[in-house]
């Protein structure tokens, strides 16, 4: 399987994209800025390829999309993980930062289901089905058919579906990726493209790391069993859901804060 994972450098990206390589998977490792994070990511995959793109700039996410089906001809699983925050209240946000994060949340999304779409759409796998019953040695052997297939895994957020306090932009951001989650499964499930949407839960990365005390002392209020989510694990469920079949225009929240 081809897998492309956005902002794999560091984070839940990078979790997802060690998850893929020990399956097995080929992996393409994005990241914005931090190339030499995404070399050492990419250097323990035994399948990798490496690239810088800003997720807001289209031309550049069709160039590496193009790349890939280049190298391996196919892309099977797109995760949209890449993402960015910045907390203040609504009136003290500024437009240029809720653009930003707009910009690379959601509009990013969209430029990546848009370059990857394509390939998914046209791209067939051959399944291969036994003859039923099963015929002696010598008999009609198994025949192939020809399906299309896809897996898209949005990132979204709990503040997507529930709002905090101090994060508007990254709310209306991880909102709008729910509604192009929805919208683009019902658009996409007639090409047997899955599109899903993952809440993985609040990380120690360097995202939960840098947000404020008090967002961090209001999810573990929130949270049943008092714990932060782990990246690994949320990897897992994510690798889990891009092999499965039939499962589309879901929200998956992981962990323990109820929606
Ligand atoms: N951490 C949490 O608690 C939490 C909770 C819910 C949802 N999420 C979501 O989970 C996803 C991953 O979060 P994380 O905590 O792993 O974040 P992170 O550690 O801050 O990593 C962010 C990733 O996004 C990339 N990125 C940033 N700006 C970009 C841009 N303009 N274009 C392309 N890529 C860009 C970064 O690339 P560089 O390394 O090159 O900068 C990096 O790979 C995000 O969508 C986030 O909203 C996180």
């Amino acid at each position: 399987m081809v897998c492309l994972i956005t902002g794999s450098s560091r984070g839940l990206g990078k979790a997802v994209a060690f998850a893929c390589g020990q399956r097995g998977h080929r992996v393409a490792v994005h990241c914005k800025d931090r190339i030499s994070d995404a070399k050492n990511v990419a250097a323990q995959i035994k399948d990798s390829l490496i690239f810088k793109a800003d997720a807001r700039d289209f031309k550049e996410i069709k160039s590496l999309v193009a790349e890939v089906v280049k190298k391996w001809g196919r892309i099977d699983v797109l995760v949209n993980n890449a993402g960015i925050t910045k907390e203040a209240l609504l009136l003290r946000t500024s437009e240029k930062d809720f653009d930003e994060v707009i910009g690379i949340n959601l509009k990013g999304a969209f430029n990546f289901i848009r370059a990857v779409a394509p390939y998914m759409m046209n791209q067939e796998i051959k399944k291969i089905i036994p003859p039923h019953p099963p015929l002696a040695k010598g008999g009609r052997g198994d025949y192939q058919i020809k399906q299309r297939s896809g897996h898209i895994i949005n990132i979204s957020s709990f503040a997507g579906v529930k709002g905090k306090a101090g994060l508007s932009a990254y709310s209306a951001s991880k909102a709008g990726l729910i509604g192009l989650t929805l919208t683009t499964a019902k658009e996409f499930s007639r090409y047997n493209i899955m599109v899903n949407a993952v809440l993985p839960g609040y990380m120690l990365t360097d995202m939960g790391e840098d947000s404020s005390d008090t967002a961090k002392e209001k999810t573990l209020e929130e949270s049943l069993v008092k714990n932060f989510s782990n990246p690994d694990l949320a990897a897992e469920f994510i690798c889990n859901l891009s092999e499965t079949t039939g499962i589309t225009g879901q929200v998956f929240n992981l962990d323990s804060r109820i929606l």
